[in-house]
């Protein structure tokens, strides 16, 4: 079965919606055809100035949102970034593909700069780690949400480039990104996604929130001043955004949600659209609970997942130590 990989950073206590409808749903879907690693991301997190205790914790309960979400730790390999330490390493070859200008060009680098933002090292060559991550698994597909496209474009030049100079090595990945909910945006501010950094708390939905403050969270969306219940993403971008949200959740295509509110208002939008993600979000938050009181259980997932990783990771990177000319290990 061809390979899949994706990531998430451990940068909070809680998923938000974005995180679960653009990356997650796609990942429990996937991992029936393809042969599935998706990890947490905690060297990324390093990135992020963090106290190592809260760094711990958060790295445990986005893993367990995972299987929360409905991935299967049988079917695929749930593992930490930093138990596979080749990924340092193949990031360091990475590094040494990459120029500087091309790192300093990111459009994440240059954000996070900008904002005056106290930029590390790790933050500039972040893309190039997150290149590794994917590259390792000689992944065919992605599935990440609209927001990471221009690091798979990185990671496909890399590998290009690699392959270029040393020879047909790596598998030159393409991303999936499935239109429509690869982009959940902020529910005070349609036009802007949903960010944990960026949203404020009305804005956004952490699914371990309390299910009577999403709810409230939703009913209190920023929509238009329109009356019309219409999937229109350029013209009603709050609308459409609650549309794609019920659709996801409730498996129906999105005209056909919309369609189902004709005649109707805002109000009734809202009203459902909150029930739809309170059904999807406590069962979610029943089966986090169970997750965390075995949190031995936990961990034996991840070592699990590690040795699985660490075997497929061990493979790539001999290839790699042997096109680029390092002796190989013994
Ligand atoms: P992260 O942790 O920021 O986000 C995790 C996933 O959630 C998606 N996402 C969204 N999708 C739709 N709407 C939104 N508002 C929204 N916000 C976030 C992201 O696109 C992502 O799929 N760099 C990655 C982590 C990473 C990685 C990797 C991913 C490290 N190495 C290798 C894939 C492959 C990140 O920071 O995602």
């Amino acid at each position: 079965r061809p390979r899949i990989l994706s990531g998430m950073q451990p940068t909070s206590d809680s998923l938000h919606l974005g995180n679960y409808l653009g990356a997650l749903v796609n990942w429990v879907g996937l991992q029936e055809d393809f042969d599935a690693y998706y990890f947490v991301a905690d060297l990324h997190a390093l990135t992020v100035p963090t106290d190592p205790e809260v760094l711990r914790h958060r790295t445990r309960v986005t893993a367990a949102q995972f299987l929360a979400g409905g991935v299967d730790p049988v079917r695929s390999a749930v593992f930490c970034q930093s138990h596979v330490s080749l990924h340092a390493e193949l990031g360091w070859v990475m590094n040494c593909l990459t120029a500087d200008g091309e790192a300093r060009r990111m459009t994440q680098f240059k954000d996070k700069t900008a904002k005056g933002q106290n930029a590390n090292v790790g933050l500039l060559t972040y893309p190039m780690l997150m290149a590794a991550d994917i590259l390792m698994y000689d992944a065919a597909y992605v599935p990440v949400g609209e927001d990471q496209r221009q690091h798979l474009e990185i990671t496909r030049d890399l590998a290009q480039r690699f392959n270029a100079r040393f020879g047909d090595t790596l598998v030159v990945p393409d991303a999936y990104i499935v239109k429509g909910s690869a982009k959940i945006q902020d529910l005070q501010e349609p036009t802007a996604k949903m960010s944990k950094s960026t949203s404020s708390p009305k804005g956004l939905i952490d699914l371990m929130d309390d299910p009577r403050r999403i709810a409230k969270n939703i009913r209190s969306a920023v929509t238009d001043t329109g009356s019309e219940v219409r999937y229109d993403p350029e013209g009603k971008a709050g609308v459409s955004n609650l549309l794609v949200i019920h659709s996801v959740l409730s498996g129906t295509p999105v005209e056909e949600v919309a369609a189902s509110f004709a005649g109707r208002g805002y109000g009734d939008l809202k009203k459902e659209v909150a029930e739809v993600v309170v059904a999807a979000v406590e069962p979610f938050q029943e089966r986090m609970r169970g997750l965390l009181e075995d949190p031995a259980e936990l961990d034996r997932i991840l070592a699990d997942g590690a040795a699985r990783a660490a075997e497929v990771a061990h493979v790539t990177m001999s290839r790699v130590r042997d096109a680029v000319g390092l002796l190989p290990a013994a």
